[in-house]
């Protein structure tokens, strides 16, 4: 009935989520809140975790992609399900290691790390430093002999394949910021180069190449044109690329016309090519790593909201405002992204308007959604916003001075707090007179 499965509603026709009620919850915890299920987080991270047990004998690792949602309580909760982590800057790696999360199992990807960033992935020996392009392969080999460390690398490959999403998510393709393109001869060249350096050990390459994706055959076709890749460094260069990260991207459900592929699928399809691949090119399977981020966040995630002003402008629309917006979830405003909306506490009536959810933010585009179907609103009522654990809390801004609002987490039918409410004192707590 719902997008994401652990939505339910209860006697009181008040949405639940794993279990609790949104209304209770709102009203323990004030809005606008984040709240995450982490039972559904977990089952996520076991499908992913068995898929390559099933379908690649173990031989890999699922990375999560911490950009979607980090704080220490998802660190901690991916290392308890025995996952990897892909980091994207300090703040994230910092996040990570108070959370106690192996260093070793850490991946730090970005298309610009800064050279405190490099220095403080070296001293903490990250497990792997992706690798984006020449001049950082120089930084880092510099920085590594500094310390006498051999880090091991993977470098980060645009195969040229287009993804089918939103263009601001696609990221395969040449023109992109982030790697080095195999059409152009680059990424065999900076292959060749890191070979000869005595600071790096170049244990794999990676590509991602979107988000949102809800096809197989992109990723199938990355995972030929890398293996072909691999092996043309097998033979022109003579050594064995151990490691294939093919990223992550998979597409999830946010509004009844989303039809996502479930998630063994992936792994199901990419196995098989790359034992094909390997078996053609006679070169050793790689370990294959997978980066999922929204897939395993987003579903387990909600936004609720209370309502307040109600304005019906006749014959031109009507605007259901709520007391958050932009500034907590700003994929509207970035990517007109779409959501199921629900009346959290009419769960269960019939949605008998067309309206349009207002942010609360100083600029018209706040929206959270344009012309939406909804439950008859009011104002005091709790709007639930669906699928908002991936990539909500994490791009939330301060913009009109709004603090971020708390995140609560769901276990068995329990709720806890995870990250606090921001004070007014919290906005200030940097600034100087
Ligand atoms: N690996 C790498 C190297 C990435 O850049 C990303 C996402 C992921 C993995 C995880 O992708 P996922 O499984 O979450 O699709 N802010 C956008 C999404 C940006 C994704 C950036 N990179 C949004 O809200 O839709």
């Amino acid at each position: 009935m719902f997008v994401s499965k652990n939505l339910n509603i209860n006697t009181k026709n008040h949405l639940t989520i794993g279990g609790c009620d949104t209304v209770a919850l709102a009203e323990k915890y004030g809005t606008p809140l984040y709240v995450m299920d982490e039972d559904l987080i977990r089952e996520n991270c076991r499908l992913y975790r068995d898929s390559i047990d099933r379908f690649y004998n173990g031989n890999g690792l699922v990375l999560y992609a911490n950009k979607a949602f980090c704080s220490l309580a998802m660190c901690r909760i991916i290392n308890e399900e025995s996952l990897g982590m892909d980091v994207v800057s300090g703040g994230e790696l910092y996040t990570a290691l108070k959370a106690g999360f192996p260093a070793e199992k850490i991946y730090f990807h970005g298309n610009n790390k800064t050279p405190d960033e490099l220095e403080m992935a070296l001293k903490h020996r990250v497990g792997r430093i992706v690798v984006d392009h020449f001049s950082e392969l120089e930084l880092l080999n510099q920085l590594a002999s500094k310390t006498g460390q051999v880090a091991d690398i993977l470098f980060r490959i645009k195969p040229g394949i287009d993804a089918h999403t939103h263009s601001y998510v696609m990221t395969g393709q040449i023109d992109s910021k982030f790697g080095v393109a195999l059409e152009t001869g680059e990424a065999f060249e900076i292959i060749r180069k890191a070979h000869e350096m005595e600071h790096v050990r170049v244990v794999g390459v990676h590509c991602h190449i979107g988000s949102q994706i809800f096809d197989l055959k992109p990723f199938e076709q990355a995972a030929n044109v890398m293996m072909q890749f691999i092996a043309e460094v097998k033979e022109k260069l003579g050594f064995t690329i151990e490691e294939l990260n093919l990223g992550g991207g998979y597409g999830i459900q946010y509004t009844p016309g989303d039809h996502p592929i479930a998630y063994d699928k992936y792994m199901e399809a990419v196995s098989r090519v790359v034992k094909e691949s390997a078996e053609k090119h006679s070169v050793a399977l790689p370990k294959i790593l997978m980066e999922p981020g929204r897939s395993i966040a987003a579903p387990a995630g909600i936004t609720l909201y209370t309502i307040g002003a109600v304005k019906e402008i006749p014959n031109v629309r009507k605007y259901v405002s709520v007391d958050g917006g932009m500034c907590d979830n700003p994929r509207y405003i970035l990517y007109e992204s779409e959501y199921d909306f629900q009346l959290a506490n009419k769960a269960g009536d019939p949605k008998t308007e067309v309206v349009t959810i207002a942010g609360r933010c100083c600029e018209s585009g706040d929206l959270l959604g344009k012309d939406i179907s909804l439950q008859k609103a009011q104002s005091g009522d709790l709007l639930a916003v669906l699928a908002t654990g991936a990539y909500n809390y994490s791009m939330a801004s301060h913009y009109n001075r709004i603090p971020n609002p708390a995140v609560v987490m769901i276990k068995n039918g329990t709720d806890r707090l995870v990250v606090r409410r921001e004070s007014y004192d919290d906005l200030i707590k940097n600034d100087l007179i």
